[in-house]
């Protein structure tokens, strides 16, 4: 079956063309980042977002049907994500999948965009990841652990009460002068300082709950950023940089380090665009603690927001719950949204 995945609820629009039952591969998709748009704001502007998403959805689907010689009459699933997300950046990419789907009479499932995440590393490694698994998701809007007893069956270990752990670095690295988005930039500079520089401690909760917190990393950098008088480049500078990345990630690696001392899980997911850091990677890498859990990363270009994930789970979906009626609720909720909540 060709599915027809459709990703609109940040700053991406994507689509792409997966095939999935007799053959699992993709195979094409396309991608519009927004990024130079937003970057003179050093943050996304939502009613930028939206416009550009429906300036260039019709004619991205188009090219990516014909670059791979298929029409609209080989879809036999359509599958979009339903949020979380921007709102008038989701309602693009929902309108445009749902007339597509009732025009066309072909199947459509709404796809919620962390689960969406968790998937994406089944796109590379679809025969050795093993449930029960716990997966961290780490994004610009979301900062999550789940349990997943199986694909459909997941529980909520934790998540952030404030920011989300990306929008802390695109934050920083706006203060620091070094642009949007952060994560990248504070990923290429790690290297250039020392990461014993400064010291942060991890948040922990008032009421000991598992959740995570990042306000507090955002407010300790910049006062030390400013109440040192830091000068750009120094080496204050730079350990700055390593010694939040450094701190940051190992907080986040405590965490899982809990939900896995909780689940006993088989197998470990690390997703969404924070995924992609070095560090977090090389931390990571291998097997995690002394039961050598393996860990799963998506390839790099499925770290980020991407309609190839969103198409692969759509097929879950719909092979789950053929009723075509699918609107899980239940896992809206789990995730925390810097946009609409
Ligand atoms: O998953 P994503 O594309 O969008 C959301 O669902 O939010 O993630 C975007 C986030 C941004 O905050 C960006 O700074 C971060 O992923 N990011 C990175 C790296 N590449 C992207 N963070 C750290 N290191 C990276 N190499
Ligand atoms: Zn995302």
């Amino acid at each position: 079956m060709f599915v027809l995945g459709i990703e609109s609820s940040c700053d991406e629009t994507a689509v792409s063309l997966v095939e999935r039952g007799k053959r699992d591969r993709i195979i094409d998709e396309k991608i519009k980042s927004q990024i130079p748009l937003h970057k003179k704001y050093g943050g996304i502007v939502p009613e930028i977002a939206s416009r550009s998403h429906l300036e260039v959805i019709d004619n991205l689907t188009y090219d990516l049907l014909q670059d791979a010689d298929k029409t609209i009459n080989d879809i036999g699933l359509i599958a979009v994500t339903q949020g979380p997300g921007l709102i008038g950046s989701l309602l693009i990419g929902l309108a445009f999948a749902k007339g597509l789907s009732f025009s066309n009479n072909i199947p459509l499932v709404g796809v919620d965009h962390i689960h969406a995440h968790i998937e994406s590393p089944f796109i590379t490694n679809m025969n050795s990841i093993e449930y029960p698994l716990v997966a961290l998701v780490v994004s610009g809007g979301h900062t999550s652990i789940f349990y997943l007893r199986s694909k459909f069956d997941i529980t909520l270990f934790a998540s952030t009460r404030d920011d989300a752990v990306g929008e802390v670095m695109d934050k920083v690295s706006k203060f620091m002068g070094l642009g949007y988005p952060g994560g990248p930039v504070l990923d290429r500079l790690y290297e250039k300082g020392d990461k014993n520089r400064y010291n942060f401690t991890f948040p922990r909760m008032s009421d000991g709950s598992d959740d995570f917190s990042f306000s507090g990393y955002k407010a300790a950098v910049l006062r030390t950023y400013r109440s040192g008088s830091i000068k750009n480049e120094s080496d204050d500078f730079y350990g700055l940089i390593s010694s939040f990345l450094n701190s940051v990630t190992d907080y986040l690696i405590l965490k899982l380090d809990d939900a896995v001392k909780r689940y006993d899980p088989k197998s470990i997911i690390v997703a969404g665009g924070v995924s992609r850091n070095s560090l977090l990677r090389k931390k990571l890498s291998g097997s995690f603690g002394p039961k050598n859990i393996d860990v799963f990363f998506p390839a790099d270009k499925y770290c980020t927001d991407n309609a190839s994930m969103v198409g692969w789970l759509g097929y879950e979906l719909f092979s789950f719950y053929p009723e075509n009626n699918y609107f899980d609720k239940k896992i809206n909720s789990y995730s925390r949204s810097r946009f609409i909540t």
